[in-house]
């Protein structure tokens, strides 16, 4: 299929058919959602591929038992951390370093750049003290462009999400591309969602995936896009 139809045909699905999806198609479809662009290749995402019954159910409960959670054959939940970077970047830093291809400025970029970023504390000092040398940064940047954060946890957390948010994307294409369908949704109770999954407070629930093949009656109604003109600018 074209890409744009692609595009055109991926349609949130709120009622999905009983037919069910062969693994494969999951599994090639999250392979495609972590090739997705990411903050400095930190890759902060975790995808959770909820198989246990129970677990399903109680998942289908906090998504408020909503159509597409319920009928959906498969539901994966996209989650983005702020602690995993260290890791992360010590793969990263590894692999490079084995390739012989690991230059100084990259060395520099994720021992030094990359924890200044990333780095926090439960009570949120490094964010205090962010804060005030950004301060000053801020007088610097009436003369010149500075980097201005992020500062707090929440920042860092914008960072995860935008880059997992990106990644759900292409899981979504990547199923429309093997002929299935999926709705993501945001409508669920994070709380318990993340007793769920066992996640802890580094941890955001980005979406739940609810996946299938899509049941006649399954998209409610056309699709509507407000005109392009209210947000699409040209300056
Ligand atoms: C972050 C996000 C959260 C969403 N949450 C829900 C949801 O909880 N329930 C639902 O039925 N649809 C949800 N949707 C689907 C949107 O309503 C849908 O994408 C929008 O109406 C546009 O329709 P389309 O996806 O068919 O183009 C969500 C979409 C996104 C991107």
């Amino acid at each position: 299929m074209d890409f744009f139809d692609l595009i055109d045909k991926r349609r949130s699905v709120r009622k999905f058919s009983n037919e069910s999806i062969p693994e494969e198609v999951i599994t090639k479809a999250l392979e495609a959602a972590v090739l997705a662009a990411n903050s400095s290749n930190l890759q902060p995402w975790e995808f959770y591929w909820v198989k246990s019954r129970n677990k399903k159910d109680d998942l289908i409960k906090a998504c408020f038992s909503q159509n597409a959670a319920k009928t959906a054959q498969e539901l994966i939940v996209a989650v983005s951390r702020i602690d995993t970077w260290r890791r992360n970047r010590n793969l990263i830093l590894k692999h490079y370093k084995e390739k012989g291809e690991l230059l100084p400025i990259v060395e520099k970029y994720y021992n030094k750049v990359v924890p200044l970023a990333y780095a926090h504390d439960r009570i949120g000092i490094l964010g205090l003290l962010r804060k005030i040398i950004s301060f000053f940064i801020s007088f610097i940047g009436l003369f010149k462009p500075v980097a201005r954060g992020p500062i707090f946890r929440h920042d860092v957390f914008e960072i995860v999400t935008k880059t997992t948010a990106l990644a759900c994307q292409n899981f979504m294409m990547a199923l429309v591309a093997q002929g299935y369908d999926s709705c993501p949704m945001e409508g669920f109770d994070h709380t318990r969602v993340k007793k769920i999954l066992k996640l802890s407070s580094k941890s955001h629930v980005v979406m739940v995936l609810g996946v299938g093949k899509a049941d006649p009656k399954g998209i409610y109604g056309e699709r509507f896009r407000i005109d392009e003109d209210l947000v699409i600018k040209i300056i």
